[in-house]
């Protein structure tokens, strides 16, 4: 068994998921109403920061997602007491008692996650020491750690790679730092972030992400008795303080994930209400939607997305850092792209490898070309990244079921938003890749009419 079958296994069994695989029967519209819960990519972290805390720290709204439940495993070897559960939302964390795990344990947990490498600036101010893995994640490019060690390395910590993993230690305390990131990165912003907090004196970070979900981890901290201001042209301030307490907070709602099921609404010409989505953080996501032909009714408890009716549009697009177009956008609303009339352009400058999926959507009928080495287009408003790669999407084209292996979050889910959409059957498999992400996926499905069951 591939580690990418391995991967969606263990995911599929921690959120209880009957089988990896589903057969879906396409064609029918999704129609209804779903709850949006808070976002992984804040979620993780904020349990992340309760290793921070001297007092318990209550989390709400918490998705019930495996990457939630990696996370809860990790803190827990690492001594955090945690009661309620994903399942009901909300999550008590106490990091009285935190201690060094074994590494083997940290290794087994961590091949499909990126967060023990945030876990790195709270166990040195608790411990002095900490160790990270190999590290796993989504395989959409190298996702190298270089901003986070050598932020780690300008704190004063000491960086020892070795065969099994990275050792850090502070043999002389943390010290806050002058941070200047090549790339306003959203994780060496967090790492920043949850090590400056604690940090002997003043740090400043230049070049800082500023998405949503880190002014939300930065809401988290303020709560637990951090300074941190965040001023003008990416600049982050944090004074460092002593203590810090536990935190109570709701966590801001998935952006990701509302998006994605809009993406689902349009390509499938249905309507899906996201109970707990709210306009100001997806501004830039209703703006594309709105031009590609897709409408939307923005209430107080949520977004309706539907499809109006008529032709869809096609569109420009280049992925970005806040408040830009999100990369995670791109892969689901490729989907609604290939049922467009006309040619639409998706420019992805965060990563250097998330096409992948569309390879599956070709097999299903779509025209989709990929320039691997991106595309000139004396339009476009940013510089270009060497990295950058191009999807030229030609539409409409009618998909047809088929045969689709889940490779990775977002593309799965783009993946699954393709077999809603084709023609007759298709059976897609390691979808425990999709509960990494998306809270009970399944239920939402059939809450939305989908024609579907677990393979036997
Ligand atoms: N980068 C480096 N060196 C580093 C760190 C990043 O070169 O040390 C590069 C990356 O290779 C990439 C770019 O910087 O080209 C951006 O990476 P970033 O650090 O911003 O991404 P991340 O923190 O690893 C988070 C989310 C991603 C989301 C990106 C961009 C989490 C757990 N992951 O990743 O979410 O796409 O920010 O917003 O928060 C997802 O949810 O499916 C997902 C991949």
């Amino acid at each position: 068994m591939n580690s990418l079958v391995q991967d969606a296994r263990k995911a599929a069994e921690r959120v209880g998921l009957k089988s990896d695989t589903i057969v879906i029967n396409g064609g029918r519209p999704l129609r209804g109403t779903i709850d949006v819960r808070g976002a992984k990519n804040l979620v993780t972290k904020a349990m992340v920061a309760s290793l921070l805390g001297d007092t318990t720290s209550t989390l709400r709204d918490v998705p019930d997602i495996s990457d939630v439940h990696v996370v809860a495993s990790l803190l827990e070897i690492h001594g955090v007491k945690i009661s309620g559960s994903a399942a009901t939302g909300v999550l008590q964390l106490d990091p009285a008692n935190v201690a060094s795990a074994k590494s083997a344990e940290i290794d087994a947990l961590s091949g499909s996650s990126r967060i023990p490498i945030l876990f790195c600036g709270p166990l040195l101010h608790r411990l002095g020491h900490a160790f990270i893995p190999d590290l796993g994640g989504c395989r959409i490019g190298d996702r190298p750690i270089d901003f986070h060690l050598d932020a780690l390395r300008a704190f004063g910590a000491v960086v020892d790679k070795l065969p099994s993993g990275i050792n850090i230690t502070a043999p002389n305390g943390l010290r806050g730092a002058n941070i200047e990131l090549p790339y306003p990165s959203v994780g060496a912003t967090e790492q920043v972030l949850l090590t400056g907090v604690r940090a002997l004196g003043t740090t400043e970070l230049k070049n800082a992400a500023i998405e949503p979900e880190i002014m939300d981890l930065i809401a988290v901290l303020q709560k637990m008795g951090a300074i941190i201001s965040v001023e003008p042209n990416r600049t982050i301030f944090i004074e460092g303080v002593e203590t810090l307490n536990g935190f109570n907070h709701r966590a801001l709602f998935d952006r990701n994930e509302a998006a994605s099921w809009a993406s689902a609404a349009l390509a499938t010409g249905g309507s899906i209400f996201t109970t707990g989505a709210k306009q100001s953080e997806m501004m830039t996501f209703l703006n594309v939607f709105r031009k590609i032909g897709g409408a939307f009714d923005i209430e107080e408890e949520g977004i309706r997305f539907y499809h109006p009716g008529g032709e869809l549009k096609p569109v420009v697009i280049e992925t970005d850092v806040h408040p830009g177009f999100m990369t995670d956008w791109q892969q689901p609303l490729i989907v609604a792209l290939t049922q467009a009339q006309g040619t639409s352009i998706v420019h992805e400058t965060v990563y250097e490898n998330r096409f992948g999926f569309t390879d599956a959507l070709i097999k299903m009928g779509a025209k989709i070309e990929v320039h691997k080495e991106g595309l000139a287009d004396p339009n476009r408003r940013v510089p270009r990244r060497p990295l950058e790669q191009a999807a030229v999407i030609s539409g409409p084209t009618k998909l047809h079921g088929t045969d689709l292996e889940v490779p990775d979050l977002r593309g799965g889910f783009s993946h699954l938003i393709a077999a809603l959409v084709a023609d007759g059957r298709s059976t897609v498999s390691n979808v425990g890749l999709i509960a990494r992400g998306y809270g009970d996926f399944v239920g939402k499905l059939e809450k939305l009419g989908a024609d579907f069951a677990f393979a036997a």
